[in-house]
């Protein structure tokens, strides 16, 4: 849809990290009369790509966040607890760290915290107890072990559907978060967005969980009190009745967007150092 929109004029430039998946979009951009050029790259390093391109600015940056339901279900990505797959987690498999890395190395403390701050589960300590203890006589090396592990933690039975989510939800949302610092691109990524966007251009984040709505929201609030953006969404746009039919993974989708206004400052080389200031002091969590 969007390179329908830019047309024959317009120019698209689509990043992300997993190779297969930029695979599956040149496929489906094939023949649409956009001019497009597909990079693997983490969204947080955009200006380098669009400099390597030659392209001083954009009039729009899209980013639709978390997974894709093919990465989920794909075996040997560890992504879902519904499938017994290697630990891996890692969207881009260039990264050295993996899930099984941080589930069998973390102290106990350290796991209960990631847990607890990326997952939001109330049950963290007893879940990184869990895993410390089992992980002892063998390392848990698939998703399958994890399961289990934290079924045994919360002393449920996973195959049971009385639970509204499943058990191992919150933690496998914390570990995929930390593997692939998903929180510190997304910050990168806007802190850096004021920079790429030409004047009246527009941003526009999807995100599928409250922390990362949460950084959106203040970001394009802090830059809002800059007078770097105009936000476009009072409130995050959700999913319809029949998008969620089509799409059940659009449940949870939030979309922000903002507008970089004509008068607000280029954070570029030689820009006010107090505005730098002023951006770097808002964004800073
Ligand atoms: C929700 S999916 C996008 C789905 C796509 N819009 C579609 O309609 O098929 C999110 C994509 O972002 C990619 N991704 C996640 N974090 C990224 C990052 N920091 N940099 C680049 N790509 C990232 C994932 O690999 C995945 O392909």
């Amino acid at each position: 849809m969007l390179a329908k929109a830019a047309g024959e004029t317009g120019r698209l430039i689509g990043v992300d990290v997993d190779q297969a998946n930029l695979d599956i979009a040149s496929q489906r951009l094939e023949g649409c009369g956009c001019p497009h050029l597909l990079v693997r790259s983490n969204f947080d390093q955009v200006d380098d790509v669009l400099a390597d391109a030659g392209i001083a600015g954009v009039d729009a940056i899209l980013a639709d966040l978390g997974v894709s339901s093919n990465q989920l279900t794909e075996p040997n990505r560890g992504l879902s607890f519904q499938v017994d797959s290697p630990l891996d987690m890692r969207l881009d498999d260039r990264l050295e760290q993996s899930a099984v890395d941080l589930v069998n190395r973390l102290g106990e403390q350290e796991l209960a915290d990631l847990i607890y701050e990326y997952g939001q589960e109330r049950f963290s300590r007893r879940i990184a107890r869990a895993i410390c203890r089992h992980r002892r006589p063998a390392r848990i090396d698939t998703t399958g072990k994890l399961v289990e592990v934290i079924a045994w933690a919360l002393r449920v039975n996973p195959a049971s559907r009385r639970a509204k989510i499943h058990p191992a939800t919150r933690t496998f949302q914390a570990l995929r978060i930390a593997v692939n610092d998903e929180l510190g691109a997304l910050q990168r990524l806007l802190k850096k967005a004021p920079g790429i966007l030409n004047a009246g251009g527009r941003i526009a984040i999807i995100s599928f969980h409250s922390l990362e709505d949460g950084i959106v929201k203040r970001s394009f609030r802090s830059h809002r009190i800059d007078g770097i953006y105009d936000v476009l969404t009072k409130k995050p746009l959700t999913a319809g009745v029949e998008e969620k039919g089509l799409n059940p993974r659009a449940r949870s989708a939030k979309l922000r967007a903002a507008m970089r206004t004509d008068e607000a400052p280029r954070l570029a080389e030689g820009d006010s150092g107090q505005s730098k200031r002023a951006l770097r002091s808002k964004t800073r969590r």
